[in-house]
């Protein structure tokens, strides 16, 4: 397939080129000029690149135009993790401009990247049909534009899918988050400060959720769609393990940090769909994931 993936650069979409790659699609890579390619170096020469940012949409229609993919991919997303929260709005916007351009330049199937944190929270087991809830502006600008695109997708009379991610870990995580921050804390020495890491989460590693997203697509689903293992394990176990596969677990500071205000405690993905209508299970657990991650911050750190 000729596809057009956003977020190339990114955490997720740096690994979902690379298996799009082998599974022998053409990639047509939007990256903004300005943009770090460092997780995407060693494969930009067989991507297509266009450089263009999502927040130019009349310099992006001429971008477009000539490409006609089988499938957009988008995962562009700003406002996350230490953006202002407002640049949610502007990835909102961005995002309606882009798929409003799909059928102007004959594309037939969109998949957009979701989120758990468009469910209601409260709810235990979060399947596709449990009811809408955003908590903050992240998940209420992406479940608006879920509502919007699928209206859009029927008007437009094109195929959507939205994979609603949960929580993703792996090589080239930004060290901020929970899993490079442990590995990267042990792997220097010092000590990893948690909450007291009563959360119970989904992680799934990334090069799971790139499979699941090519599976998916290559099963022709359409809708929303739950990414996840299905297991879940609470933040405690998940930095404790992180200690013990390092062999430095006097270094998990269970406790050192307060939850965050608001914080969710129980995140439960339902994956029926992805397990029955898909097929598709999980290559990684837990203790695997978290050793090839570790593998990989260790290359990162050499004198670790
Ligand atoms: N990571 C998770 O656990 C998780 C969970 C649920 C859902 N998701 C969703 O999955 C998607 C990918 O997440 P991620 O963790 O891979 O994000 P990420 O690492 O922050 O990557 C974001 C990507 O968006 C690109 N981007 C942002 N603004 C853009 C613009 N105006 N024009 C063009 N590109 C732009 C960035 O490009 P630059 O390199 O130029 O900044 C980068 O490639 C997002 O939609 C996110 O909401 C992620």
């Amino acid at each position: 397939m000729n596809i057009l993936l956003t977020g190339a650069t990114g955490f997720i979409g740096s690994r979902l080129a690379r298996r799009l790659l082998v599974a022998g699609h053409r990639v047509t890579a939007l990256i903004r000029p300005a943009g770090d390619r460092w997780r995407i170096r060693d494969i930009e020469p067989s991507l297509s690149v266009l450089e263009g940012d999502l927040c130019t949409p009349l310099t992006l229609r001429g971008l477009l135009v000539s490409i006609r993919p089988d499938l957009l991919i988008h995962l562009a997303w700003g406002g996350q993790l230490g953006a202002p929260a407002i640049d949610n709005l502007t990835a909102l916007g961005s995002s309606l401009e882009l798929l409003r351009l799909m059928p102007d330049i004959g594309c037939p199937r969109v998949m957009i990247a979701g989120t758990c944190f468009e469910y209601d929270q409260s709810e235990g087991e979060l399947d596709e049909e449990s009811p809408a809830r955003p908590h903050d502006l992240y998940g209420a600008c992406k479940h608006a534009l879920f509502l919007a695109a699928s209206h859009f997708a029927e008007l437009a009379k094109i195929d959507l899918i939205w994979p609603r991610l949960f929580y993703v870990y792996g090589p080239g995580e930004d060290p901020r988050r929970l899993v490079p921050s442990v590995v990267l804390a042990l792997l220097r020495d010092r000590p990893a400060p948690t909450t007291q890491g009563e959360q119970v989460r989904d992680y799934l590693h990334v090069d799971d959720v790139a499979d699941a997203l090519v599976a998916i697509v290559g099963k022709g689903c359409s809708g929303a769609i739950n990414v996840a293992s299905g297991s879940t394990v609470t933040v405690a176990q998940v930095a404790t393990l992180i200690g013990r596969l390092l062999e430095k677990p006097e270094l998990i500071r269970l406790g050192a940090l307060p939850y965050r205000e608001g914080e969710p405690m129980v995140i439960r993905a339902g994956t029926r769909r992805l397990r029955e209508e898909v097929g598709w299970n999980p290559r990684f657990d837990l203790v695997g994931g978290l050793t090839d991650t570790i593998g990989w911050w260790k290359t990162r750190i050499p004198a670790a």
